[in-house]
């Protein structure tokens, strides 16, 4: 039987090998290629070119990095260790600034060097290593636990559109978005889904469109401008998306294109969920406002998916990777402890009270 892409580890450790082993994401839907990573260079770069991507992907890809180059630490001082670690962690943590995941991810790794101090380098390394696979444990069943939340969000039938991919490829199984839609599979519910291609980047029709369609989900991909035409039609009972970093006040960041899904929704009274887990979470962060968007370069809009450049040389190009929508138009935030709902500035310190996974 072919394997199909929901049978690949988005993410993967291979310890013997010293490598992280990833889904090449920007040769999808067309090629599955399995990469492996070593340097420093090779991870920042995965990292920054989307070949491993969505949040919580990215966490685990920056965990099992950093303890791969702090396996290539040769020293039995702590201090120069610990140096060193900080370093690569430093930057590892440059290679996308929206996503909280990374920094959350690499500041728990940071953290086994500093509480196990008094231990051998050999005993942190391994250490490292326990808590960059426990990260990725903890993921699957925070996506499934959202995925519960989701679920109990929706009746059988209904039509639910995504934007971008939090999906499976996006985290290391369910995705988040995707979690209700999964485990609405196994159950018959059967819902139907509309795919946002999600420009520049394609994340909804190459990665989305793609694993749902090979999960035998009833999918349907449209355009980004054609997410007010569903809604008018009727066709659509629930907005489920995920996101980069939620601020302590509900503000959401997530995919460009999705403050612009969370208004038609409000037009047409669909209620829009963003799913969560609480690593997204940045209660450090008051509001979207105080969010570092990530800009990305001009040739992703003007070149890059066409056969051949569809805008003029030397235009001006405007190409941030991610947008806020406003705690406003947000009817939940579904996370692995419940739904946090308005206002979000209590609801959320709720959700961090009932941690228990
Ligand atoms: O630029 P990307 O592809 O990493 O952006 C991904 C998203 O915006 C996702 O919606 C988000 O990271 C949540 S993934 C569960």
């Amino acid at each position: 039987m072919n394997k199909s892409i929901l049978d690949y580890e988005t993410v993967e450790l291979d310890d013997e090998n010293s490598a992280l082993v990833i889904i090449d994401q920007t040769k999808l839907p067309t090629m599955t290629e399995v990469v492996n990573l070593k340097s420093a260079e090779e991870i920042w770069d995965a990292i920054y070119l989307l070949k491993v991507r969505g949040a919580p992907a990215i966490g685990v890809a920056a965990a099992f990095g950093i303890y791969l180059l702090a396996k290539q630490i040769m020293t039995e001082d702590y201090d120069v260790f610990y140096k060193e670690f900080c370093k690569q962690k430093e930057y590892l943590n440059s290679s996308r600034p929206t996503a909280v995941n990374l920094s959350w991810a690499l500041n728990r790794m940071e953290q086994v060097c500093v509480a196990n101090r008094d231990k051998t380098i050999a005993e942190i390394k391994e250490l490292l290593k326990k808590e960059a696979v426990l990260i990725k444990e903890e993921d699957i069943k925070v996506c499934k636990s959202i995925g519960e939340y989701g679920l109990s969000l929706l009746k059988k039938g209904d039509g639910i559109l995504t934007h971008c991919n939090a999906g499976q490829l996006a985290t290391c199984k369910y995705g988040t978005a995707t979690a209700p839609i999964y485990l609405g599979l196994e159950r018959g519910y059967n819902f139907h889904v509309f795919a946002d291609e999600t420009r520049p980047l394609l994340q909804g029709a190459r990665l989305t469109a793609y694993e749902l369609h090979s999960a035998g989900v009833d999918v349907t991909l449209i355009c980004d401008n054609m997410s007010a035409t569903v809604m008018r039609n009727g066709w659509v009972n629930a907005v489920f998306v995920g996101c980069d970093r939620v601020a302590a006040n509900g503000d959401v960041a997530n995919k460009i294109g999705t403050s612009v899904v969370a208004t038609v929704a409000k037009r047409y009274n669909v209620p829009f969920y963003v799913c969560a887990p609480t690593s997204t979470i940045d209660m450090n962060t008051p509001t979207g406002a105080d969010i570092t968007i990530e800009q990305r370069p001009d040739h992703e809009v003007t070149e890059m998916w066409y056969k051949e450049r569809m805008a003029p040389e030397g235009i001006k190009v405007f190409n941030p990777a991610f947008d806020v929508t406003d705690h406003d138009l947000i009817a939940g935030i579904v996370t692995e402890y419940g739904i946090a709902r308005e206002p979000y500035t209590e609801s959320l310190k709720e959700i961090f009270k009932n941690k228990r996974l």
